[in-house]
């Protein structure tokens, strides 16, 4: 499936998110909107979260309910325009760029993520990254120690390229894949 190619509204949690052109559309693949409510549990009261690959922000959102303070980050300048658009009530701080990068130095109580399920080269990494998985392993433990991510729970063995321990927390039914949330806590 690729990522909407029409603008279009998706409601989560009482907010209302514009999905622009070229955005994943957390509706159409369920997995941020069915991720959502579930992520509120997770995070402490008062804490510091990344939101990482934002897309239209959904995550960020529902993180805010509890967070004290959200950053969310996404390679995508698309949708990093999405998300300021959908969180600018929020104050919750989008930065654009690569994994990391744009939170070089900083730490974070939790990190959350629903990154891409497929591996190997893209164009839309929407959907498909040739290496985030591996990155995301080898580089969370310098920002948090608790990690969140949201992967279909029934492929737990592209998820392990992170080569991190991560507990099914959660398994949420969609209309498609189940969606597994998963934790790992960091060294
Ligand atoms: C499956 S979508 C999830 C979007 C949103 N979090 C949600 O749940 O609806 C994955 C997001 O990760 C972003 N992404 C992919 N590779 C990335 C990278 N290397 N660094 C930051 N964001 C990335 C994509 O642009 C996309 O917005």
């Amino acid at each position: 499936m690729r990522p909407s190619l029409r603008r279009r509204t998706v409601r989560s949690r009482g907010r209302r998110f514009t999905i622009d052109r070229g955005v994943f559309d957390p509706q159409r693949h369920l997995s941020g909107v069915a991720f959502a409510p579930h992520l509120v549990e997770l995070v402490p009261d008062g804490a510091r979260v990344l939101d990482l690959g934002t897309g239209c922000g959904i995550l960020a959102a529902a993180a805010a309910e509890r967070a004290g303070e959200v950053v969310a980050t996404d390679v995508d300048e698309r949708a990093v325009r999405c998300a300021r658009a959908n969180l600018a009530d929020l104050g919750i701080d989008v930065r654009l760029g690569d994994l990391f990068q744009p939170v070089a130095g900083e730490r974070f109580d939790l990190v959350v993520v629903n990154p891409p399920y497929e591996v190997g080269p893209s164009d839309d990494l929407s959907y498909r990254s040739p290496d985030l998985l591996v990155r995301l392993g080898q580089q969370a433990a310098d920002h948090t120690a608790r990690l969140v991510v949201g992967f279909p729970a029934d492929d737990v063995d592209t998820l392990a390229l992170t080569g991190l321990e991560l507990v099914p927390w959660r398994t949420v039914p969609t209309a498609g894949r189940p969606l597994g949330i998963f934790v790992a806590d960091l060294p």
